[in-house]
């Protein structure tokens, strides 16, 4: 078994006490050359979303039977390649939910009252005193939060929102069912229609083709200037760039990011302006998360190789050919 980087112990002792695991046990990412020498042979492997699973790494191993990602996100996965090799993919599903929508939360607090920026400020040891306008933020509470992306992830953030009495609007190709949009009172917009009427957008989408630059100059243009964008999905979903000059155009108010669109990168423009708050891809970073993702990535990539049903399964179809052959 490959195990890409050292998972929290849970994990681990539930991947080592029922296999030979082969461990990259540095704290950078495995480097592609090692990758690809240490699938060959190995017939499961825990990934993360630093490993990119495509082609030439199915072809560097080619007893693989199950790729067990670390991570809800599988964008650095071709689950095509897979289920056309017949490999399983698997991911980590619901186990992040509520943390990763805390954190969304915590940006969008951060970002809307200058929370970080004020934190800054008193460490510059600055002299100050209270005053009527010192460091005025947005109020969070009854304004209207636009939800790009109303999956699982997008609707713990919307239920988070009703303690503030929100209104809540969202965009996503897919429509939930209307019980789900009578529970948070949330109301379907076209995207141009969010931008205009939000005055924080919270973004939870997949990173798909269609979903790279879904955010550039165009549409920072259409929201407000007081608007506040968050992100805690894939960072290629925005145009950094053309948020950072957002930004210092004051065409919106702030921007709250937890990911980033060349990862580990961040765009310097970013870095020098206050009203940007990035953080290192800390979602679904608690210790009670990563422990349940691991164990369910660990689960997954044991039921695989014991013949059971992996139980978060991305190519099912994969399972049931094996299942047919017997
Ligand atoms: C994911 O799970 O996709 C995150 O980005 C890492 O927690």
């Amino acid at each position: 078994m490959l195990v890409t980087r050292r998972l929290p112990k849970p994990a681990m002792d539930a991947i080592t006490s029922r296999c030979d695991a082969d461990v990259w046990e540095d704290d950078w990412a495995i480097p592609r050359d090692e990758l690809l020498r240490r699938v060959a042979g190995k017939v499961g492997a825990v990934t993360l979303l630093t490993e990119k699973v495509d082609a030439e790494f199915l072809d560097a191993g080619p007893d693989l039977v199950i790729v067990a990602n670390y991570a809800v996100g599988f964008d650095n996965i071709d689950v095509e390649e897979c289920t056309r090799r017949g490999v399983m993919a698997t991911n980590t599903p619901e186990v992040l939910t509520d943390t990763t929508a805390d954190t969304a939360w915590a940006l969008l607090m951060a970002t809307g009252r200058r929370v970080a920026e004020g934190d800054r400020f008193l460490r510059s040891r600055q002299p100050w005193i209270w005053g009527p306008e010192m460091m005025l933020g947005q109020d969070v509470h009854h304004k209207t939060l636009g939800i790009v992306g109303f999956g699982r992830i997008g609707q713990a953030v919307a239920r988070r929102s009703q303690g503030f009495g929100m209104r809540v609007i969202y965009y996503d190709t897919y429509r939930p069912p209307p019980e789900v949009e009578r529970e948070f009172g949330a109301e379907y917009r076209d995207l141009d229609d969010l931008l205009a009427e939000a005055d924080f957008i919270s973004i939870h989408v997949a990173l798909t083709p269609e979903t790279r630059h879904l955010f550039g100059a165009d549409q920072f243009r259409k929201m407000k200037p007081t608007a506040v964008i968050v992100n805690t999905s894939r960072g290629p979903v925005i145009d950094e760039p053309a948020l950072a000059e957002a930004l210092k155009a004051g065409e919106i108010f702030a921007a709250g990011l937890d990911v980033f669109e060349k990862e580990p990168e961040v765009h310097p423009d970013l870095l020098g302006l206050d009203n940007a708050v990035v953080i290192p891809h800390l979602g679904s970073a608690t210790v009670d998360t990563r422990n349940a993702m691991g164990l369910l990535a660990a689960e997954n990539l044991v039921a695989a190789l014991e013949g059971r049903r992996p139980t978060t399964l991305l190519n099912p179809e994969v399972w049931e050919q094996r299942a047919a052959r017997g």
